[in-house]
């Protein structure tokens, strides 16, 4: 059995979790929106912002280094990624400024009265990128349809709805609503065997899980590293083949190279340094002798921690009379949620509760953040949405218990 995570190690890395308001710590649970980050992303960008700024493709020392340290951080995110190569890597402002970019370029395949299979799990940014495109092109929109009353897809949810004329399918690994885990993999094979394109939105599934694209089946995946304890940087993989015969939107003096026809204007470089060290930071959780066997490993070792306190939480959560939480809550399904627990409580406004989480320095989120359809398909839209609690690894027991403590009071005022 793998030896117990040492949280007070870990959260000594990051200077934000160590800051108190007054007497009262900042409790962070609103990870799924963006986690706080430890030294090495705070190093890596200092540094490149310090001796290293200067744009790409020069003669003299400073640009030299810029392009060094960019060509890492590639490496980084393809090891990050189990990526085939760093050609592979595509920087980018966020996942959904990437995804309006890619959903451009992609559509170049595309005419009128294709379809597209689009997702009622997802959050906007894999969703409103093609509705916008179905609109320009004329294509013919299908929905993947979850079961809310047990918040995962049926096994047939895609099979229902994929023809010979679908060009396109988007799909979460993890929702940022109801924390769900999808079988990607498997709509993946079915989605390929029709002759479509699979786009992934890894965003909420990166900070918990390893993730192998050459496995997954997918053609294109992207992530955001502000979720994964990095800088505000969106990170797209796409298949070596696809990125060199796909049309790109860019200027003319930029070059047809990989990826770098895809990385319009210049980037954040200090923010691609960040990546870097956020890949480093992950790596030293793991084992072997690559890094890519490192991160895929690392993650093994911070997931049982994050199961037991999001089990403790949705333990808390169930006792409290009025409450329904919005996810799967089975001990014998953490493997199949990451630790974001939404839940909905008789009587209280999902904005009042989070007032009341900020009056004692909880950090949660309510409302529908962005999950528009899946907070619409369980009715909530017009409710409010859901009260958000994100756990992440650098989290403690004794932070779920005061959370807990919180809502006790909350709902007795
Ligand atoms: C599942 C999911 N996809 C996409 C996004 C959008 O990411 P970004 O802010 O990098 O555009 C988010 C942001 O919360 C998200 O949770």
């Amino acid at each position: 059995m793998a030896a117990p995570l040492d949280i007070a190690s870990i959260r000594a890395q990051f200077p934000a979790l160590a800051i108190n308001d007054g007497n009262a710590p900042r409790v962070y649970f609103d990870n799924p929106a963006g986690t706080q980050v430890p030294s090495q992303v705070i190093d890596r960008t200092v540094d490149t912002l310090t001796s290293k700024n200067a744009n790409l493709g020069g003669y003299f020392t400073t640009t030299r280094e810029a392009g060094a340290m960019v060509d890492m951080a590639h490496q980084a995110c393809a090891d990050f990624y189990n990526a085939r190569s760093a050609s592979e890597i595509v920087f980018g402002q966020n996942m959904t400024t990437l995804t309006l970019h890619m959903s451009r370029c992609l559509g170049r395949k595309f005419k009128r009265g294709d379809e597209i299979v689009l997702s009622r799990m997802d959050h906007d940014a894999n969703v409103a990128p093609w509705l916008l495109l179905a609109d320009d092109l004329e294509l013919v929109v299908k929905w993947m349809d979850f079961d809310p009353e047990t918040y995962e897809f049926p096994e047939d949810a895609l099979r229902k709805v994929l023809s010979d004329k679908t060009r396109l399918v988007a799909l979460g690994l993890a929702s940022n609503c109801t924390g769900t885990v999808n079988d990607v993999k498997t709509f993946a094979l079915e989605a390929k065997a029709a002759g479509a394109l699979v786009y992934v939105d890894a965003v909420q599934y990166a900070p918990h899980y390893a993730i192998d694209v050459q496995a997954l089946g997918a053609d294109v995946l992207v992530s955001s590293a502000y979720k994964w304890f990095g800088p505000h940087m969106g990170i797209l993989w796409a298949r070596e083949e696809l990125l060199t015969e796909t049309f790109a939107y860019k200027v003319r003096p930029a070059g047809d190279d990989l990826p770098h026809k895809f990385e319009t204007g210049t980037l954040s470089h200090e923010g691609m340094a960040g990546c870097l060290g956020a890949v480093e930071y992950l790596e030293q959780f793991g084992q072997g002798d690559t890094r890519a066997k490192r991160i895929s490993t690392a993650w093994d070792k911070l997931v049982a921690h994050e199961h037991e306190i999001t089990l403790k939480l949705m333990d808390g959560l169930r006792s409290v009379k009025g409450l329904t939480i919005r996810g799967l809550t089975s001990a014998n399904a953490l493997h199949r949620r990451v630790p974001t627990v939404s839940f909905t409580l008789d009587g209280h406004h999902p904005n009042a509760l989070a007032q009341g989480f900020a009056a004692e320095n909880m950090f949660v989120w309510s409302g529908h953040n962005y999950a528009i359809e899946p907070v619409g398909r369980m009715g909530l839209l017009e409710k409010g949405g859901v009260l958000r609690v994100g756990l992440a690894h650098y989290n403690t027991t004794n932070e779920v218990e005061q959370f807990l403590s919180c809502l006790t009071r909350i709902i007795r005022n």
